[in-house]
């Protein structure tokens, strides 16, 4: 069961015995081959990529390397296998058995839950089409690839519970996801922070260290589902996401590992001068990216987000820790919130836990971020600079929930809007810091060299050398 097997859609969920969802995926396969073609990297389809595909969905070696055109990229459906055992640890099904099936009572939420997080996986894909036009080297080109595809797996993977758990309505379902369109007019991808623009390095760096994680954080609470094909599905998924997070946060690493040297080099000077990114700058987009992915979590005080707790839908990140969570109920306590009030000032307002399971999850990630400007800031340190970088607070910036469509400052005191408007370009990026970072932004195709503006990684990719040709061009080395 758990091996991987050849047919035309790799699975391990045994496919070849239910001809009926093989029929149905069959049929949806040549539209997503078709969406990957259009909306997916433009101008490589046709050239040969470092990429690793799932061949198993054991801990080691589940991935193995090797060159293949992205349209030909094996993607599949892999759940990790069945746990033994497994009871639901959380809500008000805790100590009882998980489902294989999707309960009536709770299909409406479950699908929603579903919906949501399907449609992130190719709005990524669409936010980052341009971006291989101008990679700052073929390892970051291949990485680029690498995200692409898995965030097309992980399309395949909530497809797959679409259509076989949701009948008809999941096949609809199944279709929509590739008729919305990251920042279309008027179908638009459900949620923010994937219709914004990815249009340069940086902000493909920011987005897969910020938004990727959120992803981290949505999974990891969708892991501990009841219905445990979901749990399965986003477990494995889990392990690809990994990969996209190195990405971000070496690659923003990298920049700042640059930007030193170029400090470094010219102690009096403007790193601008010399093509490379200065730290104010890489802050600016720090602020954009964290607080865009801040909104992902949804409102504060959230009644949805008790209903996905008590039904076992949904529950809090790294749930089955009992020392981290020793009520895994959690019908008593309160999560106490600052919230601005219409006339100035704030009131504490104490949100029953169930309620407050929006920002459990959402407290779970900004350590975790906190952690990832800890390791950014020790490439300062060891530079002997006493630059910071820092995440801005909760209330910067933000488009949902309590604090949304306020002035405060990245520290959180609320501004009046005349002097927020007056920093604003300081504190978030400006036109003139997009176009510097783009004009920064040329391809750089030569095996082993990389752009004026990043370092070059410690390692190449699977303990190859970096100038390994991690893409091959099929149209001699030309940018297309
Ligand atoms: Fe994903
Ligand atoms: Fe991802």
């Amino acid at each position: 069961m758990s091996a991987i097997s050849s047919e035309r859609i790799p699975n391990n969920v045994d496919l070849a015995s239910n001809k009926k969802l093989q029929k149905a995926l069959e049929d949806w396969q040549p539209s997503f081959i078709d969406w990957w073609k259009d909306m997916g990297p433009e101008g490589f389809q046709e050239d040969l990529i470092y990429l690793r595909t799932a061949v198993s969905v054991d801990t080691d070696g589940w991935a193995k390397f090797g060159h293949v055109k992205m349209p030909d990229y094996r993607w599949g459906i892999f759940l990790t296998p069945p746990e033994k055992d497994r009871l639901v640890n959380f809500g008000d099904l805790t100590g009882a058995a998980p489902w294989s099936e999707v309960p009536g009572d709770v299909r409406k939420e479950l699908r929603r839950l579903i919906v949501t997080q399907a449609d992130t996986e190719p709005a990524s894909v669409e936010q980052q089409r341009l971006l291989g036009k101008t990679a700052p080297s073929l390892y970051d080109l291949r990485n680029l690839f690498q995200v692409n595809v898995e965030e097309g797996r992980h399309l395949w993977a909530m497809v797959y519970l679409l259509m076989q758990y949701f009948g008809r309505d999941g096949r609809e379902e199944a279709e929509d996801l590739l008729v919305r369109r990251s920042g279309h007019a008027d179908s638009p991808r459900i949620l923010e922070a994937f219709n914004k623009p990815i249009d340069d390095w940086l902000a493909f760096f920011c987005f897969t260290t910020f938004t990727d994680r959120d992803g981290k954080y949505q999974l990891g609470a969708l892991a501990e589902s009841a219905f445990d094909p979901l749990a399965r599905s986003t477990r494995f998924m889990l392990t690809e996401e990994a990969h996209h997070m190195f990405v971000g946060e070496t690659g923003v690493a990298r920049v700042l590992d640059r930007t030193v040297q170029l400090m470094r080099e010219a102690p009096e000077g403007d790193v601008t001068a010399r093509g490379g990114i200065p730290l104010d700058l890489v802050q600016r987009y720090v602020n954009e990216w964290f607080s865009a992915s801040m909104d992902l979590f949804g409102s504060e005080d959230s009644s949805n987000s008790a209903t996905y707790f008590a039904a076992g839908l949904k529950g809090r990140w790294d749930e089955g820790n009992d020392a981290k969570w020793p009520d895994h109920r959690a019908l008593e306590g309160s999560y106490g919130l600052e919230v601005p009030l219409p006339g100035g000032g704030f009131e504490r307002r104490d949100i029953p836990l169930r309620r407050a399971m929006n920002l459990i999850l959402r407290d779970s990630y900004v350590d975790d971020c906190r952690k990832v400007v800890e390791r950014w800031n020790r490439v300062l340190e060891r530079a002997g600079l006493t630059e910071r970088l820092y995440l801005p607070s909760d209330r910067f910036n933000r488009h949902q929930g309590v604090y949304a469509n306020m002035p405060f400052d990245p520290h959180g005191a609320l501004l009046a809007q005349a002097e927020f408007d007056a920093r604003r370009d300081a504190l978030l990026p400006s036109a003139k810091d997009y176009a510097y970072v783009r004009s920064l932004m040329k391809p750089c195709y030569a095996p082993g060299e990389f752009a004026s503006w990043i370092a070059p990684p410690r390692k190449g990719i699977n303990n190859l050398p970096q100038e390994f040709e991690y893409v091959r061009f099929a149209r001699n080395g030309a940018a297309q």
